[in-house]
């Protein structure tokens, strides 16, 4: 049994399709925990009452991204995971925490990277009159949303699109997307070669 930590920082959405998506489809795998940087998260509360194990570390407590990292990457620790899975964890990640995690650090990235890394993804889609936003689930490095890139999904902007609406038809694909990735990383399916992530058995790494 592969142990699985997922680090989110607000509603968890992304989590609950991963844990729901472990469960039925009977991963070789567990939640081992569910950590925050933020104590009001929302997905905190659903994982507690799924009897999945939390933390917190809160990084207004600490002094700077070198120490909240470092207690972090401890938090994380505890639980021995094989894989740490960020599902909308909103800090930017130290060089010394993505090391101390490579090759077992995933991401999800709600634009169709390498485009809009960052934040207002949606916005700025809508903003440079994309015809195609998506979502991306990428092996994390230290250049923020730049890592080698494991399978993305792509949905139409519409003409009437607002950033909610265009968020909200990503973020259905992503909850398919990233279990997905997560099942293959799991599976021990993803070979990198020269930075490009191909499925062992060549399944398609785009969802439309
Ligand atoms: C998701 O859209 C995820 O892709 C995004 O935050 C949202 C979290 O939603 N992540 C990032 O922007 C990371 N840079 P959730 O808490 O409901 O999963």
């Amino acid at each position: 049994m592969k142990r699985i930590v997922i680090l989110i920082s607000g509603r968890g959405s992304n989590m609950v399709s991963l844990v729901e998506a472990c469960e039925r489809e009977g991963w070789a795998a567990r939640i081992a925990a569910v950590v925050s940087n933020r104590p009001e998260a929302g997905g905190l509360t659903w994982a507690a009452g799924r009897g999945i194990a939390t933390a917190v570390v809160d990084h207004r407590a600490h002094a700077g991204r070198d120490a909240f990292d470092a207690a972090l990457a401890e938090a994380i620790d505890a639980h021995a995971p094989d894989l740490v899975v960020l599902a909308g964890f909103m800090r930017i990640l130290t060089p010394a925490f993505v090391a101390h995690f490579e090759g077992r650090l995933l991401n999800i990235h709600p634009s169709l990277l390498p485009a809009f890394p960052g934040l207002h993804t949606h916005e700025r889609a809508l903003q440079a009159g994309c015809k195609l936003a998506g979502a991306t689930v990428h092996f994390v490095t230290a250049e923020l949303d730049h890592g080698p890139i494991v399978a993305q999904a792509v949905v139409p902007v519409l003409p009437q699109d607002t950033p909610d609406a265009l968020a909200a038809r990503v973020l259905a694909r992503e909850h398919v997307l990233y279990p997905l990735a997560v099942r293959w990383w799991i599976e021990g399916a993803l070979e990198i070669d020269q930075g490009i992530v191909r499925h062992r058995d060549g399944a398609p790494q785009l969802l439309g």
